[in-house]
């Protein structure tokens, strides 16, 4: 029977998966968050789904510019870990928050336009966390694939939640508005790795940085023994 054993870097993804939940776990039992728990436990289960999002958007064009292609085989676990995240986040406001009350949750909607921002991106990520299975991916094929491109328009959704739901005013920059913006900048960023002209630049790039390092190391080789 085949072992399966865990790569450094599946390790470390679960690692990293892991240690924030544990870490706000260890800090509600010690009285460490803020004087609104609530809230903070809130925010920092909506930073680390969005962080993990981005981690997985990250894989493919990082396997690309590195030549490390585990990284492609590591995109699915990060994307349920931002999942895992971002369900905590909404049961957490759902549940603490509001003590479920949904009647409530709908009054204040009209006042808090970022509620309904999250609600869509969480609705898009719903599917996407349900066909993660092997069952799924085997049944849908090509299509498993084209439903999780998804991820690529909930990011920019996710980061104009975080936008919105800080103090600050945009049009004027004033108020928490730059860490909202770095995510959604670093979004757009990955979007942008995905166009095809970027890709295939890339892919050259890659090829002559080889080349460049392989010519350095072995000037013969290289240039097969000429
Ligand atoms: C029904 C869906 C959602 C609801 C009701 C919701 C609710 C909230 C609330 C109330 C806050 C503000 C917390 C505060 O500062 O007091 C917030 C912030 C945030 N949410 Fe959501 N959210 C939803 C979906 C999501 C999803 C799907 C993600 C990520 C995948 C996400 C990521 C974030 C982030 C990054 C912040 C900013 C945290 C900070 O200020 O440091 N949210 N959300």
């Amino acid at each position: 029977m085949k072992k399966s054993r865990l790569t450094p870097l599946q390790t470390l993804v679960h690692l990293a998966g892991w240690a924030p939940l544990a870490l706000m776990v260890y800090n509600f039992f010690t009285d460490n968050l803020t004087a609104n728990p609530i809230q903070a436990l809130e925010q920092q289960t909506g930073i680390h789904a969005l962080t993990f999002l981005l981690f997985s958007l990250a894989c493919t064009p990082l396997a690309a510019i590195l030549g490390w292609q585990e990284l492609t085989q590591r995109r699915k676990a990060l994307g349920n870990y931002g999942f895992m995240y971002a369900a905590l986040h909404v049961t957490l406001f759902v549940g603490l928050d509001y003590g479920f009350n949904l009647n409530a949750i709908l009054r204040d909607v009209g006042s808090k336009w970022y509620i309904l921002v999250g609600a869509l991106a969480f609705l898009l990520l719903l599917p996407l966390a349900l066909t993660s299975f092997k069952y799924w991916m085997k049944r849908l094929g090509k299509n498993w694939k084209r439903l999780h491109k998804l991820v690529y328009i909930i990011a920019p959704i996710v980061a104009l939640h975080f936008l919105l739901s800080v103090k600050g005013d945009l049009f004027r920059l004033q108020g928490n508005l730059l860490q909202p913006l770095l995510y959604g900048s670093i979004a757009l960023v990955l979007l942008v790795l995905r166009l095809t002209p970027v890709k295939t630049a890339l892919t050259r790039l890659r090829t002559r940085l080889s080349l460049w390092f392989r010519e350095r190391k072995s000037p013969l080789k290289a240039t097969g023994g000429q």
